[in-house]
């Protein structure tokens, strides 16, 4: 594609019709540092749509003149910085060109209050009005399928995710963590005006919240006026220094497993902002579903893409379920069943191309449980409470420090009710019928005619829906995707879209 430097908005509509590709908009205000570079690279990775960078200086975010007109230009760079990264086209408009005075086209638009009323927006009036207006015009002009931000600017990307949710936009946006300099502050175009003695300042600031980080790792808990008391031994002048929910930024709540610890100081002239996420564990997906909904394939994929460990707890009861048949125990005693579970030890192995074995008391029986008779058999025996119980504990503990996906039936509402993302897998029972019959894993099911392929399913699904402890049923916080209609790379992709919206970047490295 030939490279291009675009001015005016009817260049842009040209370029736009000619163009045989969709467009990865990465929006920048110019003095590029690395952390857009990242940016601009990570888009060019991504796909290969266009990628257009646009340079703009929007006076309307800034509340303060001098600001504005402080702020670095350093146009010439930052086209060579955006060429050798992978721009396709640089977009350099006018403010005429954006703001074209009497046209009344133009949607002066105001942020969320409940977004943009804390943190950065209790002092910069206006600016987040001003972010949301400048960015929606650069979409409506470019149309562009993805939108690349940046976490450093956290709650900058939670208010124009809102926007793109409201104004029904089909763009995704695609976040890069928060990029930090070898000293360990975040990389900012205002950094170029800090001082030997305010460099060191933020620096303090910035190895204090990243103290805090790691000690909340550790210890599952911080003390903000502690850092609040270092900051001011040290005469840092503090705007906001907060620890909130990281989606709604209401206060942090004890049961929140991933908080942001949020600040804003001054140094002389420069304001500069950093944050962090406390995490208490790593993030955990529950993928819940009927059977044939698609859960194992889709959560194995998921789990390989995205390195967690995968959690298939349908293969646990289907062990047990073997166990208890092949030694032929009277599990509908109560104490016979006591017994046999303190015994019970239930390890998943996975090999290099990450074929995962289940072993009950050392027995491999992957392939054993998937046969016709633990089929029918399992829906019953994972009705009982103390195999419930017992299960349900034993998952807890492979979940303990978080960093897994896992299907079953009662992830999402009972084993991990904090799971991060819940997902609701489904599909028509005409559809999961077909699937079960062309399962290479399932020799017994493929054996078995259409029509009672569908009776199965329907009878399992009663059973497992109608049982009295921990009922097939969506949470309530639980997304429903009903696959009828998607192959199974286009559900994984949609799973992991719905994951990295809600887990910062930060938190998965
Ligand atoms: O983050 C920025 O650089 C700006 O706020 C943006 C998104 C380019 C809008 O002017």
């Amino acid at each position: 594609m030939k490279k291009i430097i675009i001015r005016k908005t009817e260049e842009m509509e040209n370029w736009r019709r000619n163009i045989n590709s969709e467009i990865n908009f990465i929006p920048t205000m110019g003095n590029l540092h690395n952390g857009h570079i990242k940016l601009i690279s990570t888009a060019k990775k991504d796909n290969s749509n266009a990628n257009l960078v646009s340079i703009f200086i929007n006076p309307l975010q800034f509340d303060n003149k001098i600001d504005l007109e402080n702020y670095p230009k350093t146009i010439d760079n930052d086209i060579k910085i955006s060429f050798a990264n992978g721009a396709d086209a640089i977009f350099i408009p006018s403010i005429e060109d954006i703001y074209p005075p009497n046209n009344e086209n133009i949607k002066f638009l105001k942020a969320p209050l409940e977004l943009s009323s804390s943190l950065c927006g209790l002092n910069r009036i206006g600016h987040f009005d001003g972010v949301c207006t400048v960015v929606y015009r650069l979409l409506s002009l470019i149309n562009p399928k993805n939108l690349y931000l940046g976490e450093k600017d956290w709650q900058q990307l939670l208010i124009l995710k809102n926007l793109v949710l409201t104004k029904k936009l089909n763009i995704a946006i695609k976040s890069i963590p928060t990029q930090r300099d070898f000293d360990g502050i975040p990389l900012s175009s205002r950094n170029v005006h800090l001082s030997k003695k305010e460099r060191k300042l933020i620096r303090f600031f910035s190895n204090e919240l990243l103290e805090a980080k790691k000690i909340f790792q550790q210890e599952k808990k911080f003390c903000l006026t502690e850092i609040l008391k270092k900051l001011s031994a040290e005469k840092i002048s503090i705007e906001y220094l907060e620890h909130l929910h990281p989606h709604t930024l209401q206060k942090a709540k004890s049961e929140d497993n991933i908080s942001l610890l949020a600040g804003a100081i001054r140094c002389g002239e420069t304001r500069l902002i950093d944050h962090v996420f406390l995490m208490k564990r790593k993030p955990i997906i529950a993928i819940d579903g009927p059977a044939g909904s698609g859960k194992s394939t889709v959560t194995k994929l998921i789990a390989k893409k995205l390195k967690l460990l995968y959690l298939d707890t349908g293969a646990m009861y289907r062990a047990l379920s073997w166990l208890l048949i092949k030694e032929n125990i009277d599990y509908t005693k109560e104490k016979i069943l006591q017994n046999i579970l303190k015994n019970i030890s239930i390890v998943f192995k996975s090999n290099d191309n990450s074929h995962q074995d289940v072993f009950i008391n050392n027995n491999c029986v992957t392939k054993e449980i998937r046969s016709q008779e633990i089929s029918s058999i399992v829906s019953k025996i994972s009705s009982i409470k103390e195999v419930r119980k017992f299960l349900v504990e034993e998952q807890r503990k492979i979940g303990e420090s978080g960093g897994l996906v896992a299907e079953g039936r009662d992830i999402g509402t009972t084993v991990f009710p904090y799971a991060e993302l819940k997902i609701f897998l489904t599909a028509s029972i005409d559809e999961r019928a077909k699937r079960r019959k062309s399962d290479k894993n399932s020799k017994d099911s493929q054996n078995i005619e259409l029509d009672t392929l569908k009776e199965l399913i329907k009878k399992r699904d009663f059973e497992d829906s109608n049982r009295e402890i921990s009922p097939l049923v969506k949470a309530n916080d639980a997304i429903e995707i009903i696959t009828d209609k998607y192959s199974i790379d286009e559900v994984v992709d949609k799973i992991i879209d719905l994951y990295n919206d809600k887990i910062p970047k930060d938190t998965q490295i």
